[in-house]
């Protein structure tokens, strides 16, 4: 077998809810030549990275950040193999696929997950998860964490964060608060401190604006504390690789401007992570203007979608993310066609994650550089594209059905 090479293929525009496109410099950073990890080079870039991935969960108070060669998958393995024990209890809010990926691997550590779901496209009620912190407290025996996938990528649901954390720290101040952002950093509002969150965890790939391969994870003084105290019992880390006794070392010493050794970081993609966090941190554009063209193009691609009579799977005004747009083809269409149209015509759109209806829907991403750079010109383009292709389908279906 000969490898394959489709430059073709590398060439087509990405509007899949990550990875995303870089912007030109992250893309140039991404091929410099490798650093020593050990290097003074590496260890500025290295701090500056921790540094500013805090002021965009907006945190002064956190206690550690982490970044780490991995996918976002590594975040809950970071969760569940410190901060869960054996017959812990968590709830897990659930919007979509990755609520049950997060379970799976509380599950993994032994916890004893309960789920909140919600309606398929919907959130989850507050006063559902009031009154499972309330149930678990009158028999004795409180959640130990509470998850809550803020944009679920398989529904393109937005969760309330702020609401889910207010109503923790009310019916149940003892349980840590941990924000799966994996889809939503940098293309939602994130307030770590004012929401009180006790771990934020992300990847590289998404609204961070970085190709795939880094795992953060940002842990308050609450959540390290409670690593602390179960260490000082005797109790380890149920992993070698995830383990924050390996880790936080290594973190602490990078904060401090110095080298530091457990397992090689991946130096190329934390350059080109610190890049992009340049750009969205010191850059000309601010954050909170960055989030603002992320509504816009979230409209731009919702109100042309609502004109081609497609519905959206997340089906609530204020739960609908910003960075994505889940939307089921029109009836007698089939996915497969849509998403074959656009690729004719150069965009890479996603297929269905949740299994009922996997066939019935596409998934778009218009995050990070998509959105902000160029004047936004992909996200003008995937509409255009979106619209042609919805069309040819629907016409093809009218022709098939006259024969
Ligand atoms: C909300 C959410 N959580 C977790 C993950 C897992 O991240 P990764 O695929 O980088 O391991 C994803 C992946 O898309 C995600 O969207």
């Amino acid at each position: 077998m000969s490898p394959s090479t489709p430059p073709e293929a590398a060439q087509k525009l990405l509007a899949i809810p990550g990875p995303i496109p870089l912007s030109p410099n992250v893309q140039r950073t991404l091929g410099l030549a490798p650093q020593s990890h050990v290097s003074p080079e590496f260890v500025k870039i290295f701090l500056e990275s921790l540094h500013m991935i805090r002021e965009v969960v907006h945190t002064t108070s956190a206690s550690t950040a982490f970044i780490l060669a991995g996918s976002g998958t590594l975040g809950w393995d970071q969760v569940g193999a410190n901060l869960i024990e054996k017959g812990d209890r968590a709830l897990v809010l659930h919007t979509g696929y990755f609520g049950d990926g997060f379970k799976e691997c509380l599950d993994t550590y032994g916890a004893n997950v309960d789920l909140v779901k919600s309606e398929l496209g919907g959130t989850v009620k507050i006063a559902d998860v009031e009154n499972a912190l309330k149930n678990a407290k009158d028999v004795g025996k409180p959640y130990k964490i509470v998850t809550i996938t803020h944009v679920d990528t398989s529904t393109g649901v937005l969760s309330d964060a702020r609401a889910v954390a207010a109503c923790v720290r009310q019916f149940s101040p003892e349980t840590l608060v941990v924000l799966d952002a994996v889809c939503s950093l940098a293309s939602e509002d994130v307030q770590m401190d004012a929401w009180g969150l006790d771990v934020v965890l992300s990847a590289s790939q998404k609204g961070l604006g970085a190709p795939p391969g880094l795992s953060i994870l940002i842990a308050s003084q609450r959540a390290i504390n409670l690593w602390e105290e179960r260490l000082k019992r005797g109790v380890k880390s149920g992993s070698f690789y995830s383990s924050w006794e390996k880790w936080i070392p290594i973190m602490r010493a990078y904060d401090q401007n110095k080298p530091a050794y457990f397992g090689t970081p991946a130096v190329n993609l934390v350059r080109a992570l610190h890049a992009s966090l340049v750009e969205i941190t010191r850059g000309p554009i601010p954050l909170a203007t960055r989030l603002a063209l992320h509504i816009h193009a979230s409209d731009l691609v919702k109100k042309s979608a609502e004109r081609l009579g497609m519905e959206q799977v997340a089906c609530e005004p204020a739960g609908r993310a910003h960075g994505m747009t889940a939307l089921y083809v029109p009836e007698g269409v089939s996915a497969a066609d849509v998403l074959g149209g656009v690729a004719r015509r150069g965009v890479i759109m996603a297929g269905g994650l949740v299994k009922e209806v996997k066939d019935r829907y596409i998934r778009v991403g218009h995050m990070g550089w998509s959105v902000v750079g160029d004047g936004g010109k992909d996200v003008s383009f995937v509409v255009r594209v979106l619209e042609e292709a919805v069309k040819e389908a629907v016409e093809k279906k009218r022709v098939t059905a006259r024969l």
